[in-house]
């Protein structure tokens, strides 16, 4: 008997930018959705990057992620883009930062609005914005399970640290049951020596944690592919990235 489980809520969290978060959501969602999976990506970065990323105009949305947050109404899903729904968003979310700070409940916001789609996704997964702040906390506080890209340079991997005290803290006052996913080295140029070093500290220390998946190579084709508003696999079937997320996909279904 298929007996239907809850989602695996799973959000990217690292508060350093530009490490590859929302790349990632979008390729590992696009790659489980192909492995028979049904999938919700919400986008909850006022930059709206994975709004975009999946083809839709931010400025040009009528309900977004900001009203289910602040006024409470349904989530608004976008449906069937690359085979994946969305929930998208624009720049309003940057005042949901202020207006939450008053707000009741506010850290279940999304946790709540995610509630009526529980059953339905397979996985969902929560595209964060580069902070520590109060929207990332309300991400944190959604997920089942936490997936953190770090870049495979000294600089970026410095801020882990951070990053593991703040999911301390989230599990000590909202969620105690959030639990690791993994961590997926990113933009990984095994030429560079720093990159090599830092992946191999990564797997030395980390997988303590949880899995340390195998590195996502630094390729040009991101922007690329970004810049056409598709997934890799889309894009260029036969990239060698392609097989790495499948790697970690099949990580994910094993949660
Ligand atoms: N493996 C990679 N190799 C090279 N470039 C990459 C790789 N992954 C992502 N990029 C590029 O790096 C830039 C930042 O990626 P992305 O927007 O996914 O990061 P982010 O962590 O979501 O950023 P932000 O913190 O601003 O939300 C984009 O131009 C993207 O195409
Ligand atoms: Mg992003």
């Amino acid at each position: 008997m298929n007996v239907q489980r809850s989602s695996r809520v799973i959000t990217l969290f690292n508060q350093s930018g530009g490490v590859g978060k929302t790349t990632l959501t979008m390729n590992l969602g696009y790659t489980l959705a192909q492995r028979g999976h049904r999938i919700l990506l919400v986008d909850l970065d006022p930059q709206a990057s994975l709004t975009t990323f999946m083809g839709i105009e931010p400025t040009e949305l009528e309900s977004t992620l900001y009203d289910a947050l602040l006024g409470e109404v349904k989530l608004s899903i976008h449906p069937s883009i690359h085979d994946m729904d969305i929930a998208p968003t624009n720049i309003n979310l940057s005042v949901a930062e202020l207006e939450l700070v008053s707000a009741l409940n506010r850290e279940a916001r999304l946790k709540n609005a995610l509630l009526p789609f529980n059953e339905y996704y397979n996985y969902i997964l929560i595209d964060c914005p580069p902070s520590l702040g109060l929207l990332t906390v309300v991400g944190l506080t959604a997920a089942t399970h936490i997936l953190v890209p770090i870049e495979t340079e000294f600089k970026s991997y410095f801020g882990t640290g951070l990053l593991l005290d703040t999911i301390a803290r989230v599990r000590r006052h909202v969620n105690p049951e959030l639990a690791f996913a993994g961590f997926v080295p990113m933009k990984f140029d095994g030429r560079r020596s720093q990159h090599t070093r830092t992946y191999s500290q990564m797997r030395q220390e980390l997988k303590a944690l949880s899995t340390v998946f195998p590195p996502v190579p630094d390729s040009t084709v991101f922007p690329d592919s970004a810049e056409e508003r598709l997934p890799l696999s889309v894009f260029k079937p036969k990239h060698p990235a392609v097989k790495v997320f499948s790697e970690i996909a099949s990580g994910l279904e094993k949660l």
